[in-house]
């Protein structure tokens, strides 16, 4: 049975990727702020860990659950957009932090932790980024926090794999997903990003590694 840690899944996108990896028999850890949260993801047989990502403590716990467990797959889904303002107006020190905290400094502080946990299964260490992440397609700046967030986060990524050669780790768009973050007027389903995503990742080879990829298998520019 291969094993799967979805972190930031009490909704929508990770949610969806638990809820996929379970109807696929994997094994699948999954974490969430809340302690309900925690509790709907045991009921449906993940193995629920409580985790906010911009809580050190919080982090630190993550690796006392998974000592000794070896990830075939982790997902970094964690995510908040921040204001929807552009570059006509100043973000505030606090909205800044909150998004960068959350998009990067998490994936960041758990890099180190869960990385040789993926290498001991030569397995694959997947970030949920955003098209509003790419610098080459970017044509205006609403959401520039956001963006700024997630092209560090893609660097985060590309450095990273360079210190874990025995784990593949990307960067991935999931679309534009009908989630909280995406409102329902966006055109992807979760079900159908996450089943292409899962396809996308099911194919990659350790040459992908440091590559930035898309759910449509479209080629990403940096
Ligand atoms: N939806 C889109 O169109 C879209 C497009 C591109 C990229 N993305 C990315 O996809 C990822 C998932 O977003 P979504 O669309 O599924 O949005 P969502 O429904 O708003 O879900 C965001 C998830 O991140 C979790 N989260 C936020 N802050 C956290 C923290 N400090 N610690 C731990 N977990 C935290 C949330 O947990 P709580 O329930 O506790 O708040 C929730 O599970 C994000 O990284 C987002 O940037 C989404």
């Amino acid at each position: 049975m291969k094993t799967a840690l979805v972190i930031g899944a009490s909704r929508g996108i990770g949610l969806e990727f638990v809820q996929q990896l379970l109807g696929s028999s994997w094994a699948v850890y999954a974490t969430a702020r809340k302690e309900q949260d925690v509790n709907a993801l045991n009921n449906l047989k993940a193995m629920g860990i409580q985790l906010d990502v911009t809580n050190p403590s919080s982090l630190a716990g993550l690796g006392w659950h998974l000592d000794g467990v070896k990830l075939d797959l982790a997902i970094y889904v964690a995510g908040i957009y921040g204001p929807n303002s552009g570059a006509r107006e100043v973000p505030s020190v606090a909205e800044f932090d909150e998004v960068m905290h959350t998009n990067v400094l998490g994936a960041m502080q758990l890099i180190p932790l869960i990385a040789p946990m993926v290498e001991e299964s030569r397995g694959k260490f997947v970030f949920i980024s955003s098209l509003m992440g790419s610098t080459a397609e970017t044509q205006s700046s609403f959401g520039w926090v956001y963006r700024t967030s997630k092209a560090a986060l893609n660097m985060a990524v590309k450095s990273a794999s360079f210190d874990y050669p025995k784990a593949v780790m990307i960067p991935i768009n999931p679309g534009w997903v009908q989630t909280q973050m995406g409102g329902a007027s966006a055109p992807t389903t979760t079900k159908e990003s996450v089943s292409k995503m899962l396809t996308v990742i099911d194919h990659l080879s350790i040459a992908d590694s440091g590559s930035f990829k898309s759910y449509d298998q479209r080629q990403m520019h940096w």
